[in-house]
């Protein structure tokens, strides 16, 4: 029993050391976020307010829950193509290899804070 505790305990102590140098975790920064989608140009294509995009087999992402928007993004990004779960659009695929996950996080906070016909849920935001 002792045996076990104390292998228990050492593997708290490994667990909360891996947190500590795990570095720090930022929060989203919305102005940053518009700050990237200005330069990236996404309201090129899906326009401007990023609620009328310019093609109807085009998205609209004002107003998309933020950890949607993360997750599609990241999954454009080659590193992260996966057989089962990768996107697999050349067109974003482009646009996206330019973005580090932080500066994804802040985009998605940016876009989802966006009024849109997406948007539902005024309490998060
Ligand atoms: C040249 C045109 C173009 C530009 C520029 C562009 N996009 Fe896209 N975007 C698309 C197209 C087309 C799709 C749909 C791709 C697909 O079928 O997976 C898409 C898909 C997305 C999606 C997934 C939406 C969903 O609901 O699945 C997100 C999020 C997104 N774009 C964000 C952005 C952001 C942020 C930028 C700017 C940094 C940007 N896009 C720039 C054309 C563009």
């Amino acid at each position: 029993m002792n045996r076990l505790l104390a292998k228990l305990s050492l593997l708290a102590t490994t667990a909360a050391a891996a947190l500590v140098f795990a570095g720090p975790v930022h929060a989203a920064d919305i102005k940053k976020g518009e700050a990237l989608v200005n330069k990236g140009g996404c309201i090129a294509c899906h326009g401007a307010g990023l609620d009328k995009p310019i093609a109807p087999n085009y998205p609209i992402i004002a107003g998309q829950y933020a950890s949607y928007l993360f997750h599609a993004m990241q999954q454009y990004q080659t590193k992260h193509q996966t057989p089962l779960y990768g996107r697999n659009n050349p067109i974003m695929s482009g646009v996206m290899a330019q973005f580090s996950t932080q500066d994804l996080k802040d985009i998605a906070a940016y876009v989802s804070s966006l009024k849109g016909p997406l948007y539902i849920r005024d309490e998060v935001h």
